[in-house]
């Protein structure tokens, strides 16, 4: 079957596939860890679950608006406001099936062919393909693991062109675990606005800052940086909601028009009984994500240690998320039984069978020299995980 052009330009998320793969064997009975997972892995709150469950007990099952219910909007601008100091009218938000959702709807609603998309590396896996399946041209920004993996203004500016549409921006970061600081953000904001460019600012890990690091959105620097900013958060990662798919929004007013259009004629309303749970997070205190915070931070800890002890393996602490992003550059080329290992997916590959430990490859984020670990699974995993990797690289030649 001849198929669309631009399916040949996007391959599956390769995060989803690994996952998928470790359930699979774990399936079969294979006792594999799972460090690829981009999930919390402790349990929505209960009063969350309590609104989905009244949700659906009163009848609030039907299609809602489009762009999301006016009472979810409300908590989001409340939230916006609380937390950001963010300002908006309910016109400026959509509500979407994931923060994921949101940013593909941006995309169909801005992105045109020839259209550059300034994207920093390691990136989030789905930021380039989505650019590339709506006829966009991603144009990769590595950044450096010694300056923080961080986009600053000077990197940015060398790379914009008459073409240069907009520049995403992702703190904290997945895969990295980078946060922004004011000054930096400033620096970016500055270029971004000389050159009229969008900012895409994907905040989903916001909540998830160690050593009391404070989150700053881009989007509150100043009206006019705010003006030209798209915020995109959403409950996946807070709330350990991701399989609610509830993300959302806010920006400029006539583009948010323009995403709920596309919304409409896609996938209408996100789930009208996760609208319901979503109220409930969003206005429901910041006790859940004090827990999440705690225990991540000790997992976090924990694994850089043991990760740093691993030789050829080097760790940089991540600031915040929940994933580590070793450097691995010393293994590769290392021998396997089965030949040497090229690449840091021949690493991962080795790693699932011998290991028997799932991990992401750099090379899905930019990065073909790291590995991803995410944190968000138990301590004893991540015991047994680490000791089982340090053994398989000690057994390379
Ligand atoms: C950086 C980043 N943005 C967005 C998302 C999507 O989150 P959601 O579950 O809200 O679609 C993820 C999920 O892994 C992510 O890592």
């Amino acid at each position: 079957m001849k198929l669309a052009q631009r399916v040949g330009r996007i391959s599956p998320s390769p995060t989803l596939r690994i996952t998928a793969e470790a359930k699979a064997m774990a399936a079969r009975g294979v006792d594999v860890i799972d460090f690829a997972s981009g999930e919390p892995d402790l349990d929505t709150p209960l009063p969350v679950k309590d609104a989905g469950i009244a949700a659906i007990r009163s009848g609030f099952t039907k299609y809602t608006a489009a762009g999301g219910t006016d009472e979810l909007k409300q908590a989001v601008l409340d939230k916006l406001k609380r937390d950001q100091g963010l300002s908006y009218d309910k016109s400026q938000v959509l509500i979407s099936s994931g923060a994921k959702h949101s940013l593909y709807n941006l995309a169909q609603a801005f992105i045109e062919a020839g259209d550059e998309v300034i994207i920093p590396a390691p990136y989030w896996v789905s930021y380039p393909d989505q650019v590339l399946l709506n006829d966009g041209t991603p144009v990769i920004v590595q950044t450096e693991e010694a300056t923080g993996f961080h986009l600053t203004g000077a990197l940015l500016e060398r790379h914009v062109t008459p073409r240069s549409k907009a520049v995403i921006v992702n703190s904290p970061g997945n895969p990295t675990g980078a946060a922004y600081d004011r000054k930096t953000l400033e620096g970016i904001a500055e270029v971004a606005l000389r050159h009229g460019l969008l900012i895409i600012s994907d905040e989903i890990y916001e909540k998830l800052l160690y050593d009391g690091l404070m989150h700053v959105s881009i989007a509150s620097l100043g009206p006019e940086v705010q003006a030209r900013t798209v915020v995109v958060n959403g409950v996946s990662k807070a709330y350990s909601m991701t399989g609610w798919r509830i993300g959302y929004a806010a920006g400029p007013k006539d583009l948010i028009a323009a995403m709920t259009t596309v919304q409409s004629q896609s996938t209408s309303n996100p789930t009208s009984i996760s609208q319901k749970a979503a109220v409930a997070a969003l206005n429901g205190g910041d006790a859940f994500i004090k827990e999440l915070v705690t225990e991540f931070d000790r997992r976090r800890r924990y694994m850089v240690e043991g990760l740093n002890k691993i030789p050829g393996i080097r760790c940089a602490m991540p600031k915040g998320a929940f994933y580590a992003f070793p450097h691995v550059g010393q293994l590769l080329g290392r021998r396997a039984p089965d030949g040497p290992l090229a690449s840091a997916t021949a690493l991962a590959g080795y790693l699932l069978k011998e290991a028997r430990t799932a991990l992401v490859p750099g090379e899905a984020f930019g990065a073909p020299e790291y590995l991803r670990f995410s944190y968000a699974t138990g301590m004893q995993n991540i015991a047994a995980g680490l000791d089982r990797i340090d053994a398989a690289v000690r057994r390379l030649s």
